[in-house]
């Protein structure tokens, strides 16, 4: 549509002159540019990621270091966490804003060099991503007592340990912790009941653990994943003629009609981590496409 503007009276003919719809005006009179907004306050902040190897751990690290973050990776497998470093160096972070800590959490001694290695690296640290975590599957008739107490100790055990470790750097710095928990920790499913437990008891360890430290300045929250394709299901055992069913079947299980992408909790985690989520803390973030409201009918 084309627009119009009366010239001055002065003018030797009074006129109404045509005016190009997108006429270039001096941008100071019209608008106060800010400066472009595109972190949430992750920029040089320092992300401990445990899991960072593998599925969600990596997915969360390559989001944190589109975001400008500072990152210590941990993880056992050297060269998957060398070519999540790699990533994370593609995406903008300078390799000595990388640091790989390869360790074991079941041993305590690991789980110690991983908060010591960070900070001494960095000096100091802002968040703690817990995504370490293996499925062991079996029901009470089925589980030893040997599965039962990896299952408790890598993903409840160490987690607790490596949260005790962290907070006394994340209440230097007003920082915050997400757990990566599951749905199993919300509602129960048949056939792994230890990990049920160990999820059920890091959401309670979350609630807790954010009430101890909220009137501190640190958050604490947890994210709860239906189904998202990793390597956990063929790691605790599925082949892939088991696998490809159990995600064809997920798309019964989920409301939304399909199992989740490491991205659809990567990018949450860095939400809830950010300055963005400010006021959350203690909370439990389902990202199941809707898995856990379901009923059967
Ligand atoms: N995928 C899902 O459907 C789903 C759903 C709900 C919740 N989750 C949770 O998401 C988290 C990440 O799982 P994922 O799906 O990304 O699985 P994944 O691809 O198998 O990754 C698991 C990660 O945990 C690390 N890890 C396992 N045991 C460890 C140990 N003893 N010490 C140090 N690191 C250890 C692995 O390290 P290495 O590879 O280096 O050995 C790997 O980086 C887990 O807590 C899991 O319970 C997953």
């Amino acid at each position: 549509m084309e627009t119009t503007k009366r010239t001055t009276e002065s003018s030797p003919s009074e006129r109404i002159e045509p005016s190009p719809p997108f006429a270039r005006r001096p941008v100071a009179e019209t608008v106060k540019i800010q400066p472009v907004q595109i972190m949430s306050g992750l920029e040089k902040k320092v992300i401990l990621i445990t899991g960072a190897s593998s599925g969600i751990g990596a997915g969360t690290a390559e989001e944190f270091a589109k975001k400008g973050s500072w990152l210590s990776l941990c993880g056992r497998n050297a060269q998957s966490l060398a070519d999540v470093a790699k990533k994370c160096h593609e995406a903008g972070v300078p390799q000595d804003k990388i640091l790989q800590v390869v360790g074991d959490l079941s041993q305590e001694a690991d789980t110690i060099a991983a908060v010591e290695k960070t900070v001494a690296h960095f000096g100091r640290l802002d968040v703690l991503v817990n995504s370490a975590g293996i499925l062991t599957t079996g029901g009470l008739e089925d589980l030893s007592l040997e599965d039962y107490d990896q299952q408790m100790n890598i993903n409840t055990r160490a987690v607790l340990h490596i949260m005790k470790l962290s907070l006394p750097h994340l209440l230097k710095t007003k920082g915050n912790i997400v757990n990566v928990s599951s749905i199993t920790g919300i509602r129960a499913f048949p056939g792994v009941v230890a990990y049920n437990m160990s999820k059920a008891a890091l959401d309670h360890l979350t609630r807790s653990v954010a009430l101890e430290v909220a009137s501190r300045g640190v958050r604490v929250n947890a994210v709860n994943p239906g189904v998202i394709v990793t390597d956990i299901h063929r790691r605790a055992g599925m082949d892939d003629e088991k696998y490809k069913a159990f995600l064809e079947h997920g798309k019964t299980t989920h409301a939304m009609g399909r199992v989740g992408e490491v991205k659809e909790v990567a990018k949450p985690i860095v939400f809830l981590a950010s300055d963005d989520a400010s006021f959350i803390t203690g909370q439990m973030l389902a990202i199941d496409g809707g898995r856990g409201v379901m009923c059967p009918r």
